[in-house]
């Protein structure tokens, strides 16, 4: 297969772990024959200092023309304490999002074997958690109306009946290719947008009659993913929603750097960490790579190139076992691996296996 990726390495740890995904991704594609070409382009922080914007029409351009994006991560302390700032790194992830139609943030959470004393939770709760949110990514209070002024402000939840069915959509497929158990997470007893979420739902259910689907409020599934993760298996969410208790989920398998996500709607899908740019670590060769190499497996297995992810699997899990780690989930007394060495033990297990 020929492979054009746009590769969005933004800000902070985003360039370190960028390199890694990419060397990754052309072991993969050296060992299973496909062609691969990279063109790289600005966002974040990085493009609003070098040409003022944080999505350019330039990087929209590569992007599209690309296959695939491989992104990192966007974000600057610079602009974190400044309410005030008219234009923002976030605004480009933003805009990246509504400009390619990417509806659909699909958000694995999983947990790794040989991590499991890692997380705060108890092993025996975190052992067989293994589920997927679905994160609607191009509506609600990140896109409605917004106001502000010094007095009042104001973010608008809208959403309509089109972008609920195609999220809802996205996620009865997923839970009829897993364990066919989907929660629909909302706050229906508050919000109108909830309550037409439910409603378009409960409308889709006879569509998907082996599909086991219940509903949760999101105060409660925020409870329930820490007293019990296993329970779920397919859960979809309105944007902030999703937002927050993905954040949450990343806690259960042990670090932030650990999980990977896909952006997939109408235009050329991202994949990218779910983790933030981590500011203070830029440059110090400790960010896990992990979440971006496993972006790229994600990437494959869009298209649907399976042996591809799961050897991508394989290595990572195999890097974790033999204690190459970036500190945070270092054993105790364990050697030090850097970001640059955990990528490299992980393309060195590609082309040897
Ligand atoms: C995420 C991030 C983004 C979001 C930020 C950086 C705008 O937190 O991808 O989860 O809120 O969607
Ligand atoms: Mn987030």
């Amino acid at each position: 297969m020929n492979l054009k990726i746009a590769v969005l390495a933004g800000d902070g740890i985003g360039p370190e772990i960028s390199v890694q995904g990419v060397n990754v991704m052309s072991a993969v594609c050296e060992k299973f024959g496909h062609r691969v070409s990279y063109e790289y382009a600005l966002c974040g922080a990085d493009a609003i200092d070098k040409v003022g914007d944080p999505f350019p029409d330039e990087t929209y351009n590569v992007c599209q023309a690309a296959d695939a994006v491989l992104f990192s991560s966007v974000g600057h302390p610079k602009y974190d304490n400044d309410p005030t700032a008219k234009v923002r790194p976030e605004q480009g992830l933003l805009a990246m999002r509504k400009r390619l139609g990417l509806f659909a943030n699909i958000r694995p959470v999983q947990t790794f074997k040989c991590l499991v004393h890692k997380s705060p939770l108890r092993a025996e709760l975190v052992e067989n958690a293994d589920f997927v949110c679905i994160r609607e990514l191009t509506g609600g209070m990140y896109f409605g109306e917004k106001y502000q002024d010094n007095e009042k402000a104001y973010d608008t939840n809208f959403y309509t009946r089109p972008e609920i069915a195609r999220i809802l959509k996205v996620a009865f497929d997923y839970a009829m290719k897993r364990r066919r158990h989907l929660t629909v997470v909302d706050k229906a007893n508050v919000l109108a947008s909830s309550r037409l979420w439910r409603q378009v739902a409960q409308e889709m259910e006879s569509l998907y009659p082996d599909v086991t689907t219940d509903y949760m409020y999101v105060d409660n599934a925020a409870m329930r993913m820490i007293q019990e993760p296993a329970f779920f298996d397919v859960m979809v969410t309105e944007n902030t929603f999703g937002d927050i208790l993905t954040d949450e989920g990343s806690v259960i398998s042990g670090s932030m750097g650990l999980l990977p996500s896909a952006s997939t709607g109408t235009g050329t899908p991202v994949f990218e960490p779910i983790h933030g740019s981590w500011p203070q670590a830029t440059g110090l060769n400790i960010a896990n790579p992990v979440a971006q190499i496993l972006s790229v497996a994600m990437l494959f297995e869009h298209f649907d190139l399976k042996a591809e992810g799961t050897l991508i699997r394989q290595a990572v899990d195999a890097s974790l076992e033999a204690n190459v780690r970036t500190p945070e989930i270092q054993v105790e007394d364990g050697e030090r691996y850097g970001t640059k060495e955990v990528g490299e033990w992980i393309v060195r297990f590609v082309r040897e296996t």
